[in-house]
């Protein structure tokens, strides 16, 4: 089965580490972060794995990772949902894409239905917060209906590559996956499931930490 990595973008969150290196070659404890990513997706079944970047940083991947990986390159940081569109023509039926920065700690098992997956957060106007009475999401909420935020794991079919030419770029200028992730609530289209053990971003100073502490602990 083949899934998608998501692994460019600018890294501004994490100030002058990332102004030369990319985020997902950083260390996460004992590793670089993008492993991470690729043992989720392999506890999903996949065997072939897309890795997606911008043009400056994906020597790097393909050095680091070599073969067994397909490597496409995003012209421009134009958001999550542009990076997705990368992966047109790669993946096909049901099949997971994955943000290169985020931690989880558990496997996951492959659904039969597009998926998305929350978490409970202290946090969730950094996130896309899931409403469950409205079933939507809400980038970044200054008032969140609920502490469950979309984790950056999401199951999708063929279809996705339909909906993102119909996106309009938000105004921080990106087309967002939570559009995309609404797309599919609207028409019942995806499961929304609670995710097992920790879930950490790595954008952060301290979500980086975090998820590095956790990977010690659990070394
Ligand atoms: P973000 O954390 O939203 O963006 P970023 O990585 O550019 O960081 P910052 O907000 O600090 O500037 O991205 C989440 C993940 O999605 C991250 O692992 C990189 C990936 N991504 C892309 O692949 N392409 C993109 O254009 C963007 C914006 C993100």
């Amino acid at each position: 089965m083949r899934g998608v990595i998501l692994a460019g973008g600018r890294g501004t969150r994490l100030g002058d580490t990332t102004r030369v290196a990319n985020k997902h070659l950083l260390p996460v404890y004992d590793q670089p972060m993008i492993y991470r990513p690729i043992a989720t997706l392999r506890s999903m079944g996949c065997d072939d794995i897309l890795i997606v970047s911008g043009g400056e940083c994906i020597g790097g991947f393909a050095e680091l990772l070599g073969a067994g990986f397909t490597y496409r390159v995003q012209a421009e940081p134009n958001g999550v949902a542009g990076a997705l569109a990368c992966a047109e023509g790669y993946a096909s039926g049901l099949f997971p894409v994955i943000l290169g920065d985020n931690y989880f700690e558990a496997p996951f098992e492959m659904p039969s239905r597009p998926t998305l997956y929350t978490s409970p957060t202290d946090n969730p106007s950094a996130f896309g917060v899931f409403d469950p009475v409205e079933n939507v999401i809400v980038e970044k909420p200054a008032h969140p209906a609920s502490d469950l935020a979309v984790a950056g794991l999401y199951v999708y079919d063929e279809r996705v590559f339909d909906v993102i030419p119909t996106l309009v770029p938000s105004a921080r200028g990106e087309l967002e996956i939570t559009d995309v992730n609404n797309w599919y609530l609207e028409r019942g289209l995806a499961d929304v499931v609670l995710v097992d053990g920790l879930w950490s971003d790595m954008g952060t100073p301290d979500s980086l930490l975090r998820a590095a502490l956790h990977a010690r602990r659990t070394a």
